[in-house]
Parts: C-alpha cells; sequence; structure tokens
C-alpha cells in the first residue's frame, strides 16, 4: 500500500497512510490504513466541530456492537464553555494542559444494570467497543480523539449527577488536529504516532486437554 499525501485534517483517502503515520507505523500484517491512521494527537486546533460532525461521530457509536445488543453506552457531551468548565473539574492537572484546548469533550459512561435490576455484565467491554468506533468514524472526518482516564472519577460523579448504576470510563477530546508548537513543551516530543509490541506476544496458550 503506497503513501498518498493527505493532510492532517482533510478526509483520509480509502488506502493511504498519513505522512506521519507511514513513518512511525508498520503493521506486522497488512490491515486498513484507517486502523493505523487513528492515533491520539493531544494539539488541537481552535475550530469548532458542527453539530452534524458530532452526531456523526456519536452516530457511529450508537452502531457498535453489544452483549444482547443492550447498548449500555452513554455520553455526557461537553461544548459549550459552561459544560467545559463543568469538566476543568474534574480532569487532571497534566491532562487538563493539553485538553483544555479541545474543543468538545465527551465523559464515555456506561450503565451497569438492566431495568430489572440484572446486571449488564459486559457493560464495560461494549463501551470499549462504543469509543473506538468512535474514533475511527472521527478519524475518517479528519478529526482527532485522545482518550483520557486521567480524571477523577469522584469529582466527575458529583459534579455530573452520574447516578450509581451508571460506570465512568474515559473522558475524550475530539477536534481537528493542531500544531504541536502550541503544545507546552513537555508534549512535544511525543506528538507523533507510537507503535505496538508484536501481535505474537499477545496471543495466549491454550493448554492441551486432558
Ligand atoms: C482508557 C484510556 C485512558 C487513557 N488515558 C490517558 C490520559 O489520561 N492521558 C493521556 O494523555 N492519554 C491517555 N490515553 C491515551 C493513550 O496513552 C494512547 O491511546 C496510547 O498510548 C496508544 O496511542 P494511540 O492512541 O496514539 O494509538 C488513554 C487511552 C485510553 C484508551
Amino acid at each position: 500500500m503506497s503513501a498518498v499525501p493527505v493532510q492532517s485534517n482533510q478526509s483520509l483517502e480509502q488506502q493511504s497512510y498519513a505522512p506521519e503515520v507511514e513513518a512511525a507505523r508498520k503493521p506486522d500484517y497488512p490491515v486498513h490504513p484507517l486502523i493505523l491512521n487513528r492515533w491520539s494527537p493531544r494539539s488541537y486546533e481552535q475550530r469548532e466541530v458542527s453539530d452534524d460532525t458530532l452526531f456523526t461521530v456519536l452516530e457511529a457509536a450508537r452502531w457498535a456492537p453489544s452483549g444482547g445488543n443492550q447498548q449500555p453506552w452513554r455520553f455526557y457531551v461537553a461544548r459549550t464553555e459552561a459544560e467545559h468548565e463543568q469538566f476543568r473539574k474534574f480532569i487532571k492537572p497534566r491532562n487538563r494542559l493539553w485538553a483544555d484546548k479541545a474543543p468538545v469533550l465527551l465523559l464515555v459512561a456506561s450503565v451497569t444494570v438492566k431495568e430489572n435490576g440484572d446486571p449488564l455484565g459486559a457493560h464495560a467491554f461494549d463501551a470499549g467497543a462504543a469509543w473506538a468506533t468512535l474514533a475511527f468514524q472521527a478519524r475518517l472526518l479528519g478529526l482527532s480523539t485522545r482518550a483520557i482516564g486521567g480524571f477523577e472519577h469522584d469529582i466527575a460523579r458529583e459534579t455530573l449527577q452520574v447516578p450509581d448504576s451508571v460506570a465512568l470510563h474515559a473522558v475524550i477530546a475530539l477536534g481537528y488536529r493542531g500544531d504541536a508548537s502550541a503544545l507546552d513543551e513537555s508534549f512535544r516530543e511525543a506528538e507523533q504516532p507510537n507503535g505496538r509490541r508484536p501481535l505474537a506476544d499477545s496471543l495466549l496458550p491454550i493448554p492441551a486437554g486432558e
């Protein structure tokens, strides 16, 4: 698969690696370029994300698979200054150094029980599928995402009045990628796609049966 240069903020061609990805990421086996083109920059342009774009990104999450099609994912979406102010109360200081500039922040949550009170055992797994689906759709639209696990769960629960039956997972920064030079200096060097350990290291052996 050859590289066709694309601007990071443009919609991606179907079969091309973004230039910075071509330089940094090599798949062991061929996968669609979208898989490697999704990475997590910290720098965001001060550019609004339109309603259509935001709702398309969320729509993608809606179509993620889930156990029993229970769709346990839920999202708190911060777009206005007042909503961002609420999120700033619980995002940890080091993450705030960059996340404060993201035009949209989404808190990915999931309901942990069915209406009848039975537990939804796969709620976290399903919320993860929703986040991944959302991230790929965002990338297809020329946007970046970065998940943030570094937030104060207790403060988030209190600030957003999160019911006990809802679990909180990660804040997702969403927006158009900005220039690395706008980042706090301590983040600039890491503002590039990272790698992965070999696939074989993720495969666990199945013991022989009796
Ligand atoms: C659940 C989760 C929590 C994360 N928390 C943070 C965080 O608090 N701060 C941060 O800068 N990045 C965070 N990340 C981003 C990861 O470091 C990043 O996804 C990982 O290094 C892989 O890089 P890539 O997304 O660019 O492929 C988080 C990612 C996930 C999925």
